[in-house]
C-alpha cells in the first residue's frame, strides 16, 4: 500500500506578516496557499493547528461518507453559551433526535403555508423601497436585504406574535452578540480582557432580553392554543417518537434562536450578491423578468407559481456558487482518518473552503464568469459530487434550504419585476468574509421604479 501523505505546512510567518489583510479577507491568502499545496494545507493560528482544503473529495468524505467520525469544531460550540443548544451547534445522539423531530417542519406542506407570510413581508418591504426609489437616493443593499430576510424569518417563526419593537430589539441584541463572538473567535487572547471590561456581562444581558421576548411569545401561544401556520406551531406540536412528549420551553427557545441566526444573514448575503450580478448582467435580468411575466400572467404569485420560477432558481444557484454565503465550514475528526491519500489525524479541525471548491477551474471552467446556465437540469446531472454545496451536505445539510430558496425566489421575482438597479460605487465590491460572505461596502445601489414593463 502506498504511503499516506501529510498536508504541507504553511509557515505562520506568512500570515503574521500580513495579519491585517488576512483578518479582513483571508480568502485570497487561502486560495494561494492551496494553489501551492495540491489543495490541502496545514495552517496554525495561535496555539491551534488546523487543516484547510478545497478538495471536493475530502469534503464529500467528511460531510457524507464518513460523517460519523466528525463533529463540529470548538468555533461552533463556542456559540452555545450565547445562542444555546440548537441543531446547528449540537452533535451526536442529541443532534440526531432533534433533526428527526424538526425535519417534518420544513416539508413541502409547511413551506406552502409559509409562502403567504413571505409574499406579504416582501410586499411591505417593496412599499418602503418604492418611497426610497422615488427619492433617487442610493440604498445599501446588504442592509436592506438583512432587514427583509430578518422579517421573513421572524414572521415565519413567530407569525404575528412578534411585534416590530421586539423584533428590533432582537435584531440589535443579536448584532451585538455576533460581533462579540467574531471578536473572541478571531482574537481569543482578548477574551479575558473583554471579561474584565464587563463586555461579557453586557452580552449576557442582551441574551436575557432576547429570552424574555421569546419565552413570552411561547407562553402566550401555549396558553391560547392558537395555530398561526408558522414554525412555532411546528415546534410546539412536534412530539418525540419514543416518549410522545414535546420539547421544553428552553429547547424551543434554543431551536428558534438558531433558526433566527442561521436563517437570515445567509439568505440576505446571497440576495445582495445576486442583485449585484443582475445589475451587471441586463440580459439575465431580462430573462428573469420574462419568466416572472410568463408565470404570473400579470397576477399575484403563489406557492405553485414560485415553484415554476426555474430560471430564477438557476440565477440564485449560480449567485451562491460565486458568492457562497457559508463560505467555509469545519469539522474535527474523532478518530484518525485518511482520504485521497492523505492522513487526517484526530482532534485537528479541517476547514472546507466551499468558496475554493466553487471557484475550482477544473470543476467550473471560467469560475469568475456569471452563467446561470451552469445550473440547467441537464448540467446539474453532470456535476461532480460536492463540486457545489452552498447548503452543506450529508446528513447535516441545511434544514432551511427549501425555506431559503422559496423566500429568495419570491424576493428576486418581486423586486426584479418592480425596480431597476444600478450598482453605485466607483470600485467593484470586495469580499468581506465574516461568519457569512458579505460585501465590504454593503453594496450601494441606486434603485429606481422600473421604466418599461412590457408584458410577455
Ligand atoms: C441562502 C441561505 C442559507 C444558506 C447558504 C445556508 C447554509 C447552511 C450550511 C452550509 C449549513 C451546514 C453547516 C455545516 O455543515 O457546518 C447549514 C445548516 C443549517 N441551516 Fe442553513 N443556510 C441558509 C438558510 C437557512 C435558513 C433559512 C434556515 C432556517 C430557517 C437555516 C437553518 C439551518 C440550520 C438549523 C442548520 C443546521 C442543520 C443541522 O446541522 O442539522 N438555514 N446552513
Amino acid at each position: 500500500m502506498s504511503e499516506l501523505k501529510t498536508a504541507k505546512r504553511i509557515p505562520i510567518l506568512r500570515i503574521l506578516t500580513r495579519l491585517r489583510k488576512f483578518s479582513q479577507n483571508p480568502i485570497p491568502f487561502m486560495q494561494q496557499f492551496l494553489d501551492e499545496t495540491d489543495g490541502l494545507c496545514e495552517i496554525s493560528l495561535g496555539m491551534q493547528k488546523m487543516y484547510l482544503t478545497r478538495k471536493h473529495e475530502i469534503a464529500r468524505h467528511i460531510l457524507q461518507q464518513n460523517h460519523r467520525n466528525y463533529i463540529k469544531s470548538k468555533i461552533v460550540t463556542e456559540f452555545t453559551p450565547y445562542i444555546g443548544h440548537g441543531l446547528l451547534t449540537v452533535d451526536g445522539a442529541y443532534w440526531r433526535r432533534q433533526r428527526r423531530l424538526l425535519q417534518p417542519g420544513f416539508h413541502k406542506a409547511k413551506l406552502q403555508q409559509l409562502t403567504e407570510i413571505m409574499l406579504s413581508e416582501t410586499e411591505d418591504f417593496m412599499q418602503e423601497l418604492a418611497t426610497t426609489a422615488d427619492r433617487g437616493e442610493p440604498i445599501l443593499m446588504a442592509k436592506e436585504m438583512m432587514e427583509v430576510t430578518m422579517k421573513v424569518v421572524a414572521r415565519g417563526l413567530f407569525g404575528s406574535g412578534l411585534n416590530d419593537e421586539d423584533l428590533g430589539q432582537i435584531d440589535r441584541a443579536l448584532t451585538e452578540v455576533q460581533q462579540h463572538l467574531v471578536t473572541i473567535v478571531r482574537k481569543p487572547m482578548v477574551k479575558p480582557l473583554l471579561h474584565l471590561l464587563g463586555k461579557e456581562r453586557k452580552v449576557q444581558s442582551y441574551i436575557k432580553d432576547i429570552d424574555a421576548i421569546i419565552y413570552g411569545i411561547v407562553a402566550e401561544r401555549r396558553a391560547s392554543g392558537e395555530q398561526q401556520g408558522d414554525l412555532l406551531d411546528m415546534l410546539l406540536d412536534s412530539r418525540y417518537e419514543d416518549t410522545g412528549l414535546g420539547m421544553t420551553d428552553k429547547q424551543i427557545r434554543d431551536e428558534s434562536l438558531i433558526f433566527f441566526v442561521a436563517g437570515h444573514e445567509t439568505s440576505a448575503n446571497a440576495l445582495t450578491w445576486v442583485f449585484y450580478l443582475l445589475s451587471k448582467h441586463p440580459e439575465v435580468l431580462q430573462k428573469v423578468r420574462a419568466e416572472v411575466d410568463t408565470v404570473s400572467q400579470g397576477g399575484a404569485l403563489d406557492f405553485d407559481k414560485v415553484n415554476q420560477l426555474h430560471y430564477i432558481k438557476q440565477v440564485l444557484m449560480e449567485g451562491m456558487r460565486m458568492y457562497p454565503p457559508a463560505w467555509i465550514v469545519d469539522r474535527v475528526a474523532l478518530e484518525d482518518d485518511q482520504v485521497a491519500g492523505y492522513k487526517l489525524p484526530k482532534d485537528i479541525p479541517v476547514n472546507l473552503l466551499i468558496y475554493g471548491i466553487h471557484h475550482d477551474p477544473e470543476l467550473w471552467p471560467e469560475p469568475q464568469k456569471f452563467d446561470p446556465d451552469r445550473f440547467t437540469p441537464e448540467k446539474i446531472k453532470q456535476q461532480v459530487k460536492f463540486s457545489y454545496f452552498p447548503f452543506g451536505g450529508g446528513p447535516r445539510l441545511c434544514i432551511g434550504q427549501g425555506f431559503a430558496m422559496l423566500e429568495m425566489q419570491i424576493i428576486v421575482a418581486e423586486l426584479a419585476n418592480r425596480f431597476d438597479f444600478s450598482y453605485a460605487d466607483e470600485s467593484e465590491p470586495e469580499l468581506f468574509p465574516l461568519v457569512t460572505l458579505r460585501p465590504l461596502n454593503n453594496m450601494p445601489m441606486l434603485i429606481t421604479n422600473r421604466t418599461e414593463h412590457e408584458p410577455a
